[in-house]
């Protein structure tokens, strides 16, 4: 018997990584987990292994902080990887701005610490959470992996960087094998509802903060800017199911076997823009709250419109979305009304 293939995924106990981690075992491959835990909990991981059945055997976990040089050799040491999902990172603009240097630490160093510790046990495939982040504000729609590349923010700098380097490390040894994964926005959790998205602190982003608002945690939902081209004024972005985009990695993992690809970048989007209010509409009809909005000014360095062109990937991953925005706001709502206050309270129950 041929044995599974066995992939390391850092950041696996985060939001994307805990679903990836999921996928992968369902689709028979075993997972090594490291993680700090700094934005995520251990719970996800149980969780993720209850939901794989007897798969879940196949999902071990490190507490580990990437920037750990010496243990993430240790671990290479002990376990041959066929390859690598980098998902580990700091991801809160807004934090980025105050701190940049704790994101230039986390992001670049870690990354720079994982590829030397990858190159030096000869495992030279890597699956990167690039972002859409940086086409920055796109001047046309919808936005292919050809676009001229930008940062706002020391955040999507990082991103940024990394790709950069990816494709330096990848010119200097084509051995090397990369796909860089360019995220639209991904929302919604597990349809299970025992997995989903649980941000530490108030949450940055849209939907986290709808799913807190309805479930009590925050009175209301400030609406950053009204006053854009758009068809009811407020930002469009394109939302794609966590499923999906954990579907993703998958596809992308294929692609690493395939001899002639290089360093490729693909987006995962849906190729549709949503509005804000929009959004909130379909998530007021999936779980029967009503969400009061606040009208304030634009959130400075956001985009007007941004949303995917998903040829590429549809055509080299063989990969698309299936779940549109209802599937999205239903599994959202399944999560938070399960988990009102994410995996706190099964933590604090292990005294975790
Ligand atoms: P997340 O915060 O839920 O997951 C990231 C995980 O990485 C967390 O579990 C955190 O504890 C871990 N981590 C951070 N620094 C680490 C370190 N130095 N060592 C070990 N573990 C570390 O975030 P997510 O939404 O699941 O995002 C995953 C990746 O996708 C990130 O790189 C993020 O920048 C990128 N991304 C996310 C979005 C989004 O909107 N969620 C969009 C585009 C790209
Ligand atoms: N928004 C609000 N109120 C909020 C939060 C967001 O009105 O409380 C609006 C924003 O102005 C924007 C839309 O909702 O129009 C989406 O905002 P998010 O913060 O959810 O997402 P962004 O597109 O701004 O950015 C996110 C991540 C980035 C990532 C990008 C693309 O924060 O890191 O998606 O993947 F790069």
């Amino acid at each position: 018997m041929t044995r599974p293939m066995c992939i390391l995924v850092t950041g696996g106990a985060g939001y994307i990584g805990s679903h990836t981690v999921l996928q992968l075992l369902l689709n028979g491959y075993s997972t090594v987990v490291v993680d700090n835990l700094d934005n995520s909990s251990e719970v996800a991981i149980s969780r993720v292994r209850e939901l794989a059945g007897d798969r879940g055997r196949n999902l071990s976990f490190h507490k580990m902080d990437i920037r750990d040089k010496p243990a993430l050799e240790q671990l290479f040491a002990s376990t041959k990887f066929d390859a690598v999902i980098h998902f580990a990172g700091l991801k809160a603009v807004g934090e980025s701005v105050q701190k940049p240097l704790m994101y230039y630490n986390n992001n670049i160093v870690g990354t720079i610490t994982l590829l030397e510790v990858m190159a030096a046990y000869g495992c030279k495939k890597l699956v990167f959470s690039s972002s859409a982040t940086v086409y920055g504000w796109p001047k046309e729609l919808p936005c292919t992996e050809e676009f001229p590349l930008s940062a706002a923010n020391p955040y999507g700098r990082t991103k940024l960087m990394i790709e950069e380097m990816c494709r330096d490390v990848y010119a200097s040894d084509p051995e090397w094998k990369f796909v860089l994964l360019r995220y639209f926005n991904p929302v919604g959790a597990h349809p299970s509802g025992r997995i989903g998205e649980d941000p530490h602190g108030i949450p940055n982003n849209l939907m986290p903060f709808i799913q807190h608002v309805a479930v009590g945690r925050q009175p209301a939902l400030k609406v950053f800017g009204t006053d854009y081209s758009t068809k009811d004024g407020t930002g469009v972005r394109d939302y794609i199911h966590v499923v999906d985009l954990a579907d993703g990695h998958t596809a992308a993992l294929a692609k690493l076997s395939d001899p002639k690809i290089g360093c490729e970048v693909y987006n995962l989007g849906t190729g549709k823009g949503t509005s804000v209010l929009e959004m909130v509409s379909a998530f007021e009809k999936a779980s029967g709250k009503k969400i009061p909005l606040i009208k304030t000014a634009r959130r400075p360095g956001d985009a007007e419109i941004v949303y995917a062109s998903t040829t590429k990937a549809e055509r080299e991953l063989n990969w698309k979305a299936k779940y549109g925005i209802e599937e999205m706001c239903r599994d959202q709502w399944n999560w938070a009304s399960r988990n009102p206050y994410g995996y706190q309270t099964e933590a604090k129950k292990l005294g975790a």
